[in-house]
């Protein structure tokens, strides 16, 4: 391999870069092989985004760093799709597929004339949005939803910032034009987390990865969907222009080649039994996939024979879905019981007679709040229908009114919490989603020294978006509790190998890693131990601007509720929270022995900051106001650019503003910058100051 030009060369280094993290994306997304650690992307990620600040003439619009586009104003545009998006016709069983193979298709081309058998490909049906691609020339220019079939919604931007959707077609010689149909998914592990941390926001979960997906692409804010680790892939090719493809599976290969995923799981088929096989094979095996799949789509592989079977008007003729049955499973609920959680709210849960449902024995399911158990009316001996939300979370579907005995119960909330004995409350909050905000009641102890609390305020503190101690999981922390090793997230920094080789079925070498995991995360940002401290309504954001603001945990902790109010974001009653977390005295105790074990302290940030700032330069002490819309960067981008380099940010414009970057549509700031005579600078300005 040639030697990658030098930073030096800033103009060869930036193709460079992009070919590489294009190539990266291949390897990952389409060929499921990745060369390099996400830490290495993020590397090469990070160089040609400064090479491109420095360099703004070298960022090119099919450039991984232009992904993430501007807020949508206003709603979709609706486009006409270049031929119909249609949708399979099921099939649930195997009659009904050799009548698909018999009358549908053989009959159909026997009477055409066709001497040609047909062979079937076949592969996972992944559940999911379905979309349409356009690119010309081998840029991407243009995403649809699939929407009434025949219009769909113009998501370019939010399709965009899937990475597994390449800006620009690996060849050196794209068709002149080509769609590619597919389907965008969001896969189990990532539903959940992403669940997860809606439930912690307070925010309404979504019911299903499919419904995540297809909620997601319809955000109007690209930044937020670039977040949320959607994937893509390929199934058919709509129209194009330039290229010649026989087969599905040339097809597939085909598209594979240009950079995009194609369904891993597929075969091709010489007859109808070997396609019953291949599904038979699929149905215990798909539940140890990382996505949602709900059936099975044969398509004829001969592309030619597409065109002599056609469509009828609502679905194509030459194919299929195969649908697997549903994975509802009747159970009975023998008991209903509450929880605590980390910020005292208490979760009622059913525990079930055992069943298997999609693959795992299911014992228990969440049952969200006390309203929630009203509204389905779930009752104690109830006979109930369950399933798994994203084939991983078990939830009760509906209650089998018809069987229920004259033995049910009410479940009556309890009165004490099961941890700690405390008197409970029923308090309201809202829960919000997109549609609708509703009044939830939820059952809280409001005991703050709440052991059970304790238990889920540890493992939120080890968890991937606190101190990321990663060896540290559930089984391992409730064995620590009652060996009675720790008692809080400070107890953790107490841990020795030798106490913890002393578990049972604890070898000597994991005892040594989690000690190391420990140790490590001493040196995490004061960002992160903010966020795991569980200050009442601190989340990771809110943690972040504290951390920059105070610059040490020193500093936060002597401030004043009204000092802490002048951060940007924070709210009177968030401040409030904040100032009474730190006066109060276990949570002081605490905090103090977090730094006593050692921990870092500092906002390593804020640290990168400063330096920035003493070093000098265009944006060394000045402050910013950001106005309108920026075309090249998102507000948040603008403004770690400026603080980066040691500048500082407002929201107001007054005497004290150097600068006030407006972009378009700038409005009531803009005339006050003119009043005040601010100097104003555009975003071509800001730029050249970048490259200052
Ligand atoms: S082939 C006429 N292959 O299932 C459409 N579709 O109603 C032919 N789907 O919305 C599409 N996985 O988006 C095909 N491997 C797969 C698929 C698949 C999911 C979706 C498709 C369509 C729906 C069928």
């Amino acid at each position: 391999m040639a030697k990658p030009p030098s930073s030096k060369d800033p103009k060869a280094r930036a193709a460079w870069l992009r070919g590489e993290l294009a190539r990266h994306d291949r390897l990952y997304y389409v060929e499921q092989r990745p060369e390099i650690t996400d830490r290495d992307y993020d590397g090469l990620y990070r160089e040609l985004v400064d090479l491109e600040a420095a360099h703004p003439e070298l960022r090119t619009s099919d450039s991984p760093t232009q992904r993430v586009g501007n807020e949508l104003k206003g709603g979709f545009q609706s486009v006409d799709h270049k031929r119909p998006m249609l949708s399979l016709d099921n099939t649930y069983n195997e009659d009904e597929l050799r009548h698909f193979d018999e009358e549908t298709v053989k009959k159909r081309l026997e009477k055409a004339g066709v001497k040609e058998a047909p062979a079937y490909e076949v592969e996972l049906k992944v559940d999911g949005a379905a979309i349409s691609l356009w690119y010309e020339k081998g840029e991407f220019v243009r995403g649809l939803t699939r929407g009434n079939g025949v219009q769909g919604e113009d998501i370019t931007a939010n399709l965009r910032t899937i990475r597994a959707i390449p800006l620009r077609l690996n060849t050196g010689d794209p068709p002149a034009f080509i769609e590619f149909r597919g389907e965008v998914y969001l896969a189990r592990s990532e539903f959940a987390r992403i669940n997860k941390a809606r439930e912690e926001e307070g925010l309404e979960t979504f019911a299903n990865p499919r419904n995540a997906a297809a909620g997601n692409l319809k955000r109007k804010d690209p930044k937020v969907v670039a977040k949320i680790g959607l994937k893509f892939f390929t199934h058919m090719p709509g129209v194009f222009e330039g290229v010649e493809f026989e087969t599905q599976s040339e097809y597939l290969k085909q598209a594979e080649a240009w950079g995009l995923p194609t369904v891993p799981h597929r075969t091709v088929c010489k007859d109808i039994g070997a396609v019953l096989k291949y599904i038979h094979e699929w149905d215990t095996k798909r539940r140890e996939l990382d996505f949602d799949t709900d059936g099975m789509v044969i398509k004829v592989e001969q592309l030619e024979l597409h065109t002599v079977l056609g469509t009828t008007s609502k679905s194509p003729r030459y194919a299929i879905a195969f649908k697997y049955k549903a994975d509802e499973v009747e159970t009975e609920v023998l008991e209903i019981d509450a929880k605590v959680g980390k910020t005292g709210v208490l979760t009622p849960r059913a525990r079930f007679t055992p069943v298997q449902v999609a693959g795992t024995t299911v014992t228990y399911a969440s049952l969200h709040n006390l309203s929630e158990v009203e509204r389905k009316d779930i009752r104690i001996g109830d006979k109930v229908m369950i399933e798994k939300a994203g084939e991983i979370i078990p939830q009760v579907v509906r209650v089998l009114a018809e069987k229920r005995g004259k033995n049910v119960k009410k479940w009556q909330p309890p009165s004490e919490c099961p941890s700690c004995g405390h008197k409970l409350e029923i308090r309201e909050t809202v829960h919000k989603s997109k549609e609708e905000q509703r009044t939830v009641k939820v059952l809280h102890c409001a005991n703050a020294r709440c052991p059970g609390r304790y238990r889920e305020r540890i493992i939120y503190f080890a968890s991937r978006g606190c101190m990321d101690i990663e060896d540290l999981g559930e089984k391992l922390i409730d064995k620590l509790i009652a060996e009675g090793l720790v008692k809080d997230p400070a107890d953790l920094y107490d841990l020795t190998v030798e106490k913890l080789a002393n578990l049972e079925r604890m070898a000597e070498k994991s005892a040594q890693n989690v000690v190391e995991r420990i140790e490590a995360s001493k040196k995490m940002d004061l960002a992160k131990l903010l966020a795991a401290l569980n200050i009442p309504m601190v989340g990771a954001r809110t943690a972040e601007v504290l951390a920059e603001h105070f610059e040490t945990l020193e500093k936060l902790r002597e401030a004043s509720a009204e000092a802490i109010e002048e951060v940007e974001g924070v709210g009177p009653i968030v401040a409030e929270n904040i100032a009474a977390f730190f006066a109060d005295a276990v949570e002081k105790n605490l905090v103090d022995r977090l730094v006593s074990a050692g921990l870092n302290t500092k906002s390593l940030t804020a640290k990168k900051r400063k330096a920035a700032a003493a070093a000098g330069g265009a944006f060394a002490g000045k402050t910013f106001v950001l106005t309108g819309t920026l075309t090249k960067y998102t507000r948040d981008d603008a403004e770690k650019l400026i603080k980066d380099r040691g500048g500082k940010t407002a929201g107001s414009v007054s005497a004290k503003t150097d600068y006030v970057l407006a972009g378009e549509k700038a409005g009531s700031k803009l005339a006050k910058a003119q009043k005040l005579g601010v100097a104003v600078i555009d975003e071509a300005a800001f730029e050249k100051l970048l490259k200052e």
